[in-house]
């Protein structure tokens, strides 16, 4: 089983000072000889974070990828307020799009979706589309392993700081029938309530390939900690 990905969503959160500390904390964290350099763990900053983080990170070598919680649907060009995919060149290599909150509050669409992951993958970036449901994945999608997809029921996702995850069993259930109807090497995560207590059950259970984390991923402490459970599942001498 590969090492699985731990990805953060930071949501609409952290100031840039406040990012900076988020990543001076990390740093003392994410140190030596077992923390993953490989695959490195990922974080989606709000838009206006991710130069000042992407400065840093690569200043310090520090084991941390980045990704942005959305793009634009369209290209570059006379779009006032879009941010497209070229612009997010050397910032971040990850992208979420279709998050349900997005979909809910902002009304994205499927086909908005379709749209932006067509965007993000001229960019050069790999998109991580979040669906509750395989019709909210584009078609198109289904069928292109370099895309990747996130479960998340949007019960599931916590509230509050209250957490609410999908049981494991009930997640291996959905993607098996999943794994059916798309390409057969797509790659799935799951988000919704991760935290380090049902790391280690997600990961074991429903053998995703990644998780998500929103609201346990704003403390670097916690969000360290699922990194080294989600590793310690598949490998449990990282831990000793
Ligand atoms: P949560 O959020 O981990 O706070 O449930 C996950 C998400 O919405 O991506």
């Amino acid at each position: 089983m590969e090492i699985p990905l731990v990805v953060g969503n930071w949501k609409s959160h952290f100031t840039v000072a406040e990012a900076t500390g988020w990543l001076n904390r990390y740093a003392e964290l994410a140190t030596g000889r077992s923390f993953p350099k490989f695959p490195k763990p990922v974080v989606c900053a709000p838009f206006t974070g991710l130069f000042a983080l992407a400065q840093l990170i690569n200043e310090r070598r520090l084991p941390l990828n980045l990704g942005a919680q959305d793009l634009s649907a369209f290209g570059e060009g006379s779009y006032t307020g879009e941010v497209a995919g070229r612009l997010l060149t050397g910032l971040a290599k990850y992208v979420l799009v279709g998050h349900s909150e997005r979909r809910r509050l902002c009304g994205e669409s499927t086909l908005i979706v379709a749209a932006k992951v067509t965007e993000a993958l001229k960019a050069g970036l790999i998109p991580i589309i979040c669906a509750a449901n395989l019709k909210e994945v584009p078609v198109e999608a289904r069928n292109n392993p370099k895309v990747i997809i996130m479960f998340e029921p949007e019960t599931a996702i916590s509230q509050a700081g209250h957490y609410r995850a999908e049981s494991p069993q009930a997640v291996k259930k959905v993607l098996a029938n999943w794994r059916k109807r798309v390409h057969p090497k797509m790659k799935f995560f799951y988000g919704g309530s991760v935290n380090e207590t049902n790391t280690r059950g997600l990961i074991l259970q429903s053998r995703v390939a990644g998780l998500v984390v929103g609201h346990a991923s704003l403390s670097p402490d916690s969000f360290v900690s699922i990194i080294n459970q989600a590793r310690a599942a598949v490998n449990p001498h990282v831990l000793d």
